[in-house]
């Protein structure tokens, strides 16, 4: 039973939508559910659902069908148990699913010319290789195209047997027809020696034994309340959702100022990522992983039960997700929630008196991890006592290792232990934020500052400029970070004004970025032209979702982002959606090996004349704790 109209499809919801489109969809004995999520019922529908409307619960799905090379989508009406839209969507090619994973494995593990590679590298027990399907993208190879593709890459496991990629097979890359289901052919770009033997990840021996016990104890249990997925949070308010794409997604985020609740974002989530690899070589130019519209987060949750970095009381919430039959498979614990102590939130002294107040700050942490392949991503998102909210992106796990020759040095990435090295590559996340700063209606400004040159204005020559400018359009707000200009964006507004007659807005503040190094024109760069800016902001379209597309696996591009703003539609206090665009660029380390100690990528959303004063004057001093 579900409570909200937001809430993630139950088990018995997924498995109503699969009987449903096996039933009225028409699709032969071949075919596969790739998607089975829910429907998010549009603002209309929300509002209505408020004043005490009933709101229909619908499923997005997706399938493939072999037999005709189709993907189709569309919904199901739950109660209604009925196909309410169904269309084949030519060109598209859906996600690749773990089940597509395993199938290539096996496929690729019982072909002779795979195995005859191997033997030539001095691999006979192949139980001992790892295969991995990824996407092939689109280089506009012949015999490639139109097809369901997969690019393989192999590893064999260490002797300690704890890590798939210790030792990587170089140059070895099988490429397989997903649809026929046969190895299409077995690219060999040349034998390099298979690496020594690699650490063990989990050792046994020589652990540090100096650490004493931490405890972090919440004798009074926590400060938050849930409500199925709605929590409340001290002056809080947030919806938790999840669909199998994206994962963990934020609905309905909103503060109360004294008796008002005052919505900031209507949703907010990470609807794409890309990792472009730097190495041009035959074996490795085409390495990239759109992680979230190839493969799909919410599938690659990890289940906590397994351990998360949250320490004190902890909520877990439950989802359930499916296999590609459409079957249902609660996954336990896959979002994590718990408070943190952050330390210090303000301070005061007076120095004459030497009186002082301090604050200690706490943030509630709502998060969830994803496995995908070798590398871990921890999404988490931070809710603060001074309205601030945090966005932040945790990587780890083993970073790419691909083979080199002995005695070669690196051109385009960094040697991580002996044999093995880790090309130059980015983290490209897409957050998708649909604000709602006081009301539905909000506009958007970029900030910047300057110098002014010396004169009788400015004397000494220290005068700073302070230029806020509104973004009026698409074609306007699609931005780049500045250092010299120390630029920053808003949202805010304009109907709602604070005590100085100034709209009320919140501030994206960006954390550390990059620009993408990946040429505007290459084959990775039109599918994935949304991170050529840090920043853009679309007028809000329901099925505008995702900055690359609906259906990025082997797209040849210009969809999402840029084929929308081509519209050019007004900013002008109207419903909007701000992109931002977070690469973490990343030469791995030694240090990152065998696997990488976690690094950081954030940004923040700050009130910015939202309140009229410190909203965290009222947070108790430590002596009161
Ligand atoms: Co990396």
């Amino acid at each position: 039973m579900h409570n909200h109209p937001l809430d993630p499809l139950s088990e018995e919801e997924i498995r109503t939508a699969a009987s449903v489109i096996k039933q009225q969809a028409n699709l032969d004995d071949s075919a596969w559910i790739e998607t089975i999520t829910l429907e998010e019922p549009g603002k209309p529908e929300l509002i209505a659902y408020n004043s005490g409307t009933p709101v229909e619960r619908r499923a997005y799905v997706c399938c493939y069908e072999p037999s005709s090379n189709r993907t189709l989508r569309g919904i199901v009406g739950i109660e209604a148990e009925a196909l309410s839209s169904w269309e084949h969507v030519p060109g598209a090619q859906a996600r690749i699913v773990s089940e597509e994973f395993d199938l290539g494995e096996k496929l690729v593990r019982a072909d002779a010319r795979f195995r005859e590679a191997c033997a030539l590298r001095g691999i006979t027990d192949l139980e001992k290789v790892l295969i991995e399907t990824w996407s092939a993208g689109n280089f506009g190879i012949a015999e490639e195209q139109g097809e369901r593709i997969a690019y393989c890459y192999c590893w064999l496991i260490n002797d300690a047997g704890d890590n798939r990629y210790g030792r990587p097979i170089g140059n070895l890359h099988p490429v397989v027809d997903l649809r026929r289901r046969k190895v299409l052919r077995v690219d060999d770009f040349g034998v390099i020696e298979i690496p020594p033997d690699t650490a063990a990840i989990r050792p046994t021996e020589n652990l540090r034994t100096d650490i004493k016990p931490l405890s972090i104890t919440q004798p009074d249990g926590p400060s938050f309340t849930v409500e199925g997925f709605h929590v409340e949070w001290q002056k809080w308010r947030v919806r938790i959702g999840f669909n199998v794409r994206e994962g963990l997604v934020l609905h309905n985020i909103s503060y109360q100022d004294k008796d008002r609740i005052r919505p900031i974002m209507h949703r907010m989530s990470m609807p794409e990522m890309v990792v472009p690899y730097g190495d041009p070589s035959p074996a490795s130019f085409r390495r990239n992983a759109f992680d979230t519209g190839e493969y799909g987060i919410g599938l690659a949750l990890d289940s906590l039960t397994l351990g998360c970095d949250c320490l004190g009381h902890i909520h877990y919430f439950d989802i359930c997700a499916h296999d590609w039959t459409g079957k249902p498979t609660v996954k336990k614990n896959v979002v994590c929630m718990h408070e943190e102590d952050y330390g210090l939130l303000w301070k005061h002294t007076d120095a004459k008196t030497g009186k002082a107040r301090a604050v200690r700050s706490r943030r509630l942490v709502i998060s969830s991890i994803c496995t995908i392949g070798n590398y871990v991503y921890g999404f988490y998102y931070y809710f603060y006592q001074d309205g601030t909210i945090g966005v932040e992106v945790k990587a780890t796990g083993i970073p790419f290792p691909t083979a080199i020759a002995p005695g070669e040095t690196p051109q385009f990435g960094a040697m991580l232990a002996p044999g093995v090295q880790s090309h130059v590559h980015q983290h490209v996340f897409s957050f998708r934020c649909d604000m709602c700063i006081d009301g539905e209606n909000n506009s958007v400004s970029e900030v910047e500052f300057a110098s002014s040159p010396i004169g009788p204005d400015n004397p000494q020559g220290n005068a700073i400029q302070i230029l806020e400018r509104e973004l009026k359009s698409e074609s306007e707000a699609q931005r780049e970070l500045n250092l010299a200009s120390a630029r920053y964006w808003k949202v805010f507004n304009p109907d709602k004004l604070n005590q100085f007659g100034i709209p009320t807005a919140y501030k994206l503040a960006a954390g550390g970025n990059a620009l993408p190094f990946l040429h505007r024109d290459s084959a990775v760069g039109k599918r994935a032209a949304f991170m050529f800016k840090h920043f853009w902001a679309t007028a809000y379209k329901p099925d505008e979702m995702y900055p690359a597309g609906w259906f990025p696996n082997q797209s040849s591009g210009e969809e999402g982002l840029p084929k929308w703003t081509k519209a050019n539609r007004s900013l002008e206090n109207t419903d909007l959606v701000v992109w931002y665009t977070l690469n973490f660029h990343h030469l791995p380390r030694p240090e990152d090996w065998p696997v990488q100690p976690v690094v950081y990528a954030n940004f923040h959303w700050m009130p910015d004349g939202f309140f009229d004063e410190n909203p965290a004057l009222d947070v108790p001093p430590n002596d009161f704790l």
